[in-house]
């Protein structure tokens, strides 16, 4: 099987998509919900616990078939396959990306249960006390000391999961900035904490430079012996680590199959594990897993990463729409957005296509947005009247944790309200005031989840992490480097050196 590369620009469905958007691009959604009066029926995806609703799209059933065209066109079925196969898909760092490998329980490699059981093992010890500190104390506190992949994705799931948490406080230390490090340890106990330095290749220098202000800071008041007893590391350059002075016992393992923004469901999740105990871990991997099945087994028509991927791509090369807005209707999911952010950008922010040739078209979107109901009163005035077209996903869930019903049903009033209005504005209403009207006709895809446990977030993520994967696919590019960070890490050393 081959990973094809083609510019997508040359495909015939790219021709007929572009004869199709002269036609329709100035249609009011409006008119198509007109058109095809169960339209709210017809696009809409149930699955296992999510609804994904894409019918306040600028979209008619022509346009979802030449992109269902275009994805086969550019060798999508293929692609999945030879990704969830393990090919070494990654030309450019000649690696597979397997972190679907992570959570597929029922086929999974010896080293990969090998590390759950260690990080579950540990996770127990710690969380009831069994692990004890240099002055035989339990451990009240976690540190994960990482940046990029190897922070925002355990941040992001532990903020998200704290209905679940147990009595741990997590904290996160990834920013160079000194000052950063310095409020973190205020708080900390060194005889009660435990520091999880987490970087796949451990050399990067915020990690290094954070690992070892804090670890100076242990020792001002504990002994070199005391080190094994406070921390721990995840990493796939046991040397390093070891040098670094971890005890090896202590080190959980990273493999190169695994790309850091994809790496929380690896022991990169030692944090959530600590926070949220270790089966709830494994139930947002069996979510993911599901998930991944969903993707590579549903027809594409049918299959939620693979339209929303494709729905964006609409956007993004024949709107024009530079940036996609994503916002939950879920302060738990506070940190989402920049999770997503590193996963999405860094993965797609590519000029260069996989035949080595510079693209003609436009590649990644800017992801950006934040919590509903926040953001209504921050941004969503130019959503509604700006002049640019920003896409969203709204994410909402049908029941809250705590109870609180009578919030909940505000909360949700907000989250059906808002992709009304920008669906509708004052369509065909008569309102004499110009500064009231509102065009509507903004786009956007609702996800509505039952209910936000650890195996419905899991699925969330892993929808995610494929929508931009089908992207990647179309538009040609490498989604699993990240070369440009790359330099800027050069250049930030040669700088620090001269
Ligand atoms: O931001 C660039 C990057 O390489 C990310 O891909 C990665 O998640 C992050 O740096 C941290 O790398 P490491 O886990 O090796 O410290």
């Amino acid at each position: 099987m081959k990973f094809k590369s083609v510019n997508p620009t040359t495909t015939e469905a790219w021709k007929k998509l572009k004869a199709h958007f002269a036609e329709i691009k100035d249609v009011h959604m409006m008119d198509f919900f007109d058109q095809e009066p169960d339209r709210n029926e017809q696009y809409k995806i149930k699955w296992d616990e999510i609804q994904f609703d894409y019918s306040k799209n600028r979209i008619n059933r022509k346009t979802l078939e030449l992109l269902n065209e275009l994805a086969n066109e550019v060798g999508l079925k293929q692609a999945i396959q030879l990704q969830l196969e393990g090919y070494n898909i990654n030309l450019t760092e000649d690696r597979a990306v397997l972190h679907t490998a992570l959570r597929d329980f029922d086929q999974m490699k010896p080293e990969v249960k090998k590390s759950l059981q260690k990080m579950k093992v540990f996770s127990n010890s710690v969380i009831k006390g069994k692990w004890k500190g240099f002055s035989n104390k339990a451990i009240t506190d976690v540190v994960n000391i990482g940046i990029g992949g190897s922070d925002l994705g355990p941040k992001m799931v532990v903020n998200a999961l704290q209905y679940y948490s147990n009595h741990l406080k997590v904290h996160y230390v990834s920013n160079v900035d000194g000052d950063h490090v310095a409020e973190i340890l205020k708080s900390l106990n060194r005889e009660t904490t435990l520091f999880v330095i987490v970087s796949k290749t451990f050399t990067t220098q915020e990690t290094l430079a954070n690992a070892t202000t804090i670890k100076n800071w242990f020792l001002k008041d504990a002994s070199q012996l005391d080190i094994e007893k406070h921390f721990v590391a995840v990493s796939s350059n046991i040397e390093n680590a070891v040098n670094y002075g971890i005890t090896e016992e202590n080190i959980f393992p990273m493999w190169d199959w695994v790309g850091g923004r994809f790496s929380l469901w690896s022991s990169v999740g030692l944090s959530i594990c600590c926070a949220v105990g270790y089966s709830n871990f494994e139930d947002l991997l069996k979510g993911a897993h599901e998930m991944d099945l969903h993707f590579k087994d549903e027809e594409f028509t049918n299959n939620i990463p693979v339209l929303m991927g494709l729905i964006s791509i609409w956007y993004n090369n024949f709107y024009n729409c530079e940036t996609e807005a994503v916002i939950p209707y879920n302060q738990y999911l506070e940190k989402f957005v920049p999770y997503l952010q590193q996963a999405v950008m860094e993965s797609n922010g590519k000029e260069i296509d996989r035949n080595g040739i510079p693209v003609n078209y436009q590649t990644g979107a800017i992801v950006w947005g934040n919590v509903g109901t926040n953001s209504q009163h921050a941004f969503f005035q130019l959503l509604h009247q700006g002049t640019k077209t920003i896409p969203i996903d709204f994410i909402g869930f049908k029941e809250p944790l705590h109870g609180n019903q009578y919030q909940h049903k505000l909360l949700m009033a907000n989250f059906y309200g808002q992709s009304e209005s920008l669906l509708k504005g004052t369509y065909q209403q008569n309102i004499s005031n110009i500064y009231r009207t509102f065009k509507g006709n903004k786009p956007s895809n609702s996800l509505l989840i039952n209910q936000l446990t650890p195996k419905n977030l899991g699925s969330l993520i892993a929808l995610y992490e494929h929508k931009l994967f089908v992207q990647g696919v179309i538009w040609n590019i490498f989604s699993y480097d990240q070369w440009g960070v790359e330099l800027g890490k050069k250049i930030a050393n040669k700088i620090l050196n001269s």
